[in-house]
């Protein structure tokens, strides 16, 4: 036995029923006037044992009284795990994950989660609830913000950045937070993008789509998982047996932990799969889930699951024992005041700073530019209009932990600083703005219209901005600088401006990213994560979509297209325009055939036609044009950036193993069919851009 296992079970021995289910127990802080805080009575529970982590606290003072209640003031000593959700940033705001994911930049995904562990270790806090690792193809739904995209490959890169980031390896070294995989599985398919509403996925589509990121996830080690709050067909994540302890415990071997999300447990009851508590809790705990956040079910309802039968001893001690391996994993118990003790130093601070200017640069997507990007002359008059061109506090996005407003560039000021021989006017008139040499319009959503339970029926620029948008547009040149955490579906705009930038939620360093590119002082290089739809009506609309039998034909009345708008998305998955103009040759392979296990090597020439020095990612989609099911007509299964000087040719790489040309069978087992497969390279999903090669996959006669 390891000595960690030997501490364990020597606790074990040692723990009381209610000491055991008080690990299990996850508790929330409460909210005063100062802040959060723990008040007395929860301070008392834990004293008698009865929580083993807490959400939500923060502020190292606070945090290290409730550890010494624990650690000092309880029968067992047991140290406390302080969790919260550290998304994208802790005091230093990086852009919203939607707006990451516009970079295709795995290594700065990973540096921003490692600076965001540090920060937040900093202050105590030792796990985050965090990557969030739904894919997302509804833009109704308001937590397309906090996720990676519509991509599963995507999600998956950005799953293993994340997890590295936050949790550098070894657990233990103070500077690190364990990381939440979550919501397993499927939250971005709820019904009609509605938050918390039931999803009904096939199980090939939640093989194909869904469980991917969290694959990857549970492969760079992930500490933690959350099941989703909805039900998939019937069965909600926190009660699905089949999804926690089949696929996440038997079939991937995870080992760590499963933390329900808030009150989920209990929910169970308002579903409609249990009657009580005991039945709540048994269900969950049956299903894997070994950590009830908040719903105290486990608590109340365990005690009573054991006398009926419903759970065993050994369930309650398993869960019991992956918690305190957690804590020993994360040196809780060698050292339970570490994370706290050294706080970051200020050139850390600047780091963190000016990677959060680094990451906001390179999340800006430039959608659209008749030629009024970037600013030119060395002055004039530059009004500034909208909502969103002062809004520090806004630029922060959801979830934004301890970041604040007053630490963040707003727009207005990060332009005051860039230019300082332009006379910037800001709330401009129209006649004001009619004089001006230029106009910024910065219009969208404010921070409160996306994340958890802010799903849109229609998400769009809100309609009094609307009038205001056609009011300034009517003047002919303003750049627009929409701020989202998810696409506007507004094509009026998109007719009349001729300059749109999606900033989504930037972080503390908006305003100053935002001149960087309106400068051109940094060529733009982001690109949609997710498909830009036309008209909410054409929502879900992804790239990855399976062909019809009957494609759409303009002139064919009976193939599959709608009569009232069209088919196409306003912007196409990977868009994103550069001050530069960059053209692709065909893509080359290594071999003309792959056999199981072998690989293939693939480049494709880029040349820079544009006048600047600028950053292209360029794409890499396969098509299995016959196969035995349906393959989509494009599937991602790479990406690669590349800078280039003006008037340059480059070349981007790309390696395929046989089994990237593969899909799940029935047991989701990979399935490499014989055959033709398609290889696309290329600057976006849209299929008119992209070039192509073939490959034959030759199948072993064994
Ligand atoms: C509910 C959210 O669904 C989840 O993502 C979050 O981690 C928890 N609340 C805790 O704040």
């Amino acid at each position: 036995m390891t000595p960690n296992a030997a501490r364990i079970e020597g606790l074990f021995r040692a723990m009381s029923l209610h000491e055991k289910l008080g690990q299990l127990t996850m508790m929330r802080a409460d909210f005063g006037n100062a802040g959060a805080e723990l008040g007395a009575a929860k301070l008392a529970q834990i004293r008698a044992g009865g929580a083993g982590s807490i959400l939500d606290l923060r502020g190292l003072e606070s945090i290290q009284e409730s550890q010494r209640a624990a650690v000092e003031g309880s029968r067992l000593g047991i140290p406390l795990l302080f969790t919260l959700d550290v998304l994208h940033g802790y005091e230093t705001i990086f852009p919203i994950p939607l707006g990451e994911a516009a970079a295709f930049d795995a290594p700065l995904w990973q540096q921003t989660a490692s600076a965001a562990a540090a920060e937040a270790a900093a202050e105590g806090i030792a796990l985050t609830f965090a990557p969030m690792l739904d894919v997302a193809r509804d833009p109704r739904w308001g937590r397309i913000a906090e996720s990676p995209g519509e991509d599963p490959f995507v999600g998956a890169r950005f799953a293993e950045a994340k997890v590295h980031g936050f949790q550098q390896g070894d657990l233990s070294q103070g500077a690190t937070l364990a990381a939440t995989a979550k919501h397993f599985a499927g939250y971005g398919a709820v019904t009609a993008g509605r938050d918390y509403a039931s999803a009904d996925i096939s199980a090939r589509t939640l093989e194909e789509v869904h469980l991917p990121p969290f694959a990857a996830a549970v492969r760079a080690g992930v500490a933690a998982i959350m099941p989703a709050f909805m039900d998939i067909a019937g069965e909600p994540a926190t009660a699905h047996r089949e999804m926690l302890d089949g696929v996440l415990r038997r079939r991937w071997g995870f080992e760590g932990v499963i933390v329900s999300d808030f009150c989920a447990v209990r929910e169970l009851i308002v579903h409609g799969v249990a009657a009580d508590a005991a039945e709540a809790a048994a269900l969950a705990l049956n299903a894997g889930v070994d950590i009830d956040m908040e719903s105290g079910v486990y608590l109340e309802g365990l005690p009573e699951a054991l006398s009926r039968g419903l759970v065993s001893g050994e369930q309650i001690d398993a869960a019991v024992r992956r918690v305190l391996m957690l804590k020993v994993r994360l040196g809780l118990f060698d050292k339970p005041f570490e994370r706290g003790s050294r706080p970051l130093s200020n050139s850390q601070r600047q780091q963190h700073r000016e990677l959060a200017r680094e990451a906001a640069r390179k999340s800006i997507v430039l959608l659209q530019n008749r030629n009024l990007l970037p600013l030119r002359g060395e002055g004039g008059h530059l009004a500034i209009a909208g909502p969103l061109s002062d809004a520090a506090g806004d630029m922060l996005g959801p979830w934004h932990a301890a970041g604040h407003a007053k630490d963040a560039v707003s727009f207005l000021d990060g332009l005051k600083e860039a230019l300082p021989g332009w006379r910037i006017t800001d709330g401009a008139s129209l006649d004001a703005a009619r004089e001006a040499d230029a106009i910024l319009l910065c219009i969208g959503e404010s921070a409160s219209m996306c994340g958890e339970a802010t799903s849109r029926a229609r998400p769009g620029v809100p309609d009094e901005q609307r009038r205001l948008a056609e009011d300034v547009l009517s003047l002919g040149k303003p750049i627009v600088v929409l701020t989202s955490g998810r696409p506007l579906i507004d094509p009026w705009l998109f007719e009349k401006a001729d300059a749109v930038l999606a900033t989504w939620f930037l972080g503390s360093e908006a305003g100053a990213a935002l001149a960087d590119i309106l400068t051109g002082a940094v060529n733009p290089s982001g690109k949609l994560p997710v498909t830009w739809p036309y008209d909410a009506g054409q929502i879900p609309i992804f790239y990855a979509q399976r062909p019809t039998g009957r494609p759409a034909k303009p002139d064919d009345h009976d193939t599959s297209k709608y009569l009232d708008v069209p088919v196409g998305p306003q912007f196409s998955f990977g868009h994103g325009l550069s001050f530069s103009r960059f053209a692709y040759g065909s893509p080359q392979v290594s071999s003309k055939t792959v056999r199981r296990g072998e690989r293939l090597f693939i480049e494709a020439e880029i040349s820079n036609e544009g006048d600047v020095a600028g950053e292209e990612t360029a794409f890499l989609f396969i098509r299995d044009p016959v196969a035995s099911i349906v393959r989509p007509v494009l599937e991602l299964r790479g990406f690669a950036k590349i800078g280039l000087d003006p008037g340059m040719t480059g070349t981007v790489r790309f390696e395929l193993s046989a089994d990237d040309l593969s899909f799940p069978g029935a047991e989701g087992e990979s399935r490499l069919e014989a055959g033709e497969v398609q290889i696309f390279v290329g600057p976006s999903a849209n299929r008119d851009l992209l070039k192509s090669c073939t490959v034959f996959v030759v199948k072993d006669s064994t």
